[in-house]
């Protein structure tokens, strides 16, 4: 359930949108920095809230990948596996980082420290390959780039 100071930050940006619908994304970031994912409650919540139907929050929600439908570790490791950062070899960077964690994409590390997801653009293609870390960008990847990263994170 969403707490009442993410209920009233969501309330206080009513002002600030044209709409209740525009504030569907708002609303679903202040869930995921809650709960570190947006739960079908968290969607039903977010509905009652904004008074929209449950079906708009959802389709809006599982649209992004941004928004993760289930729980996420601790740092959650997301590489980009879009044209720049293909050609750059994104997908020897991610199964690299399986590795190393021994998981595969989509997968949870058994203490919920990481997971692993490959995502489309992040907007850095001048600097791919990349990955984003919670909200930390980390650019022109190298296999020992990711263990100093993987070791400080640990
Ligand atoms: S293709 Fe990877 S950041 Fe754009």
């Amino acid at each position: 359930m969403l707490t009442q100071e993410n209920k009233n930050k969501i309330d206080a940006l009513r002002k600030q949108f044209p709409d209740t619908k525009s504030l569907t994304i708002p609303a679903l970031h202040i869930a995921q920095e809650q709960y570190g994912w947006v739960s079908e409650e968290a969607m039903k919540d977010i509905a009652l809230l904004l008074n929209l139907p449950e079906s708009h929050i959802i389709g809006v929600a599982t649209f992004y990948t941004m928004f993760n439908k289930k729980p996420v570790g601790k740092y959650h490791i997301q590489v980009c596996t879009n044209v720049s950062c293909q050609l750059l070899g994104s997908e020897k960077i991610s199964r690299y980082i399986c590795n190393k964690l021994n998981i595969k994409v989509g997968e949870t590390t058994s203490d919920k420290k990481f997971t692993i997801s490959e995502v489309e653009c992040l907007g850095s293609c001048g600097t791919a390959p990349m990955m984003q870390v919670n909200d930390d960008y980390h650019e022109n990847l190298t296999p020992e780039k990711i263990d100093k990263i993987l070791q400080e994170l640990k």
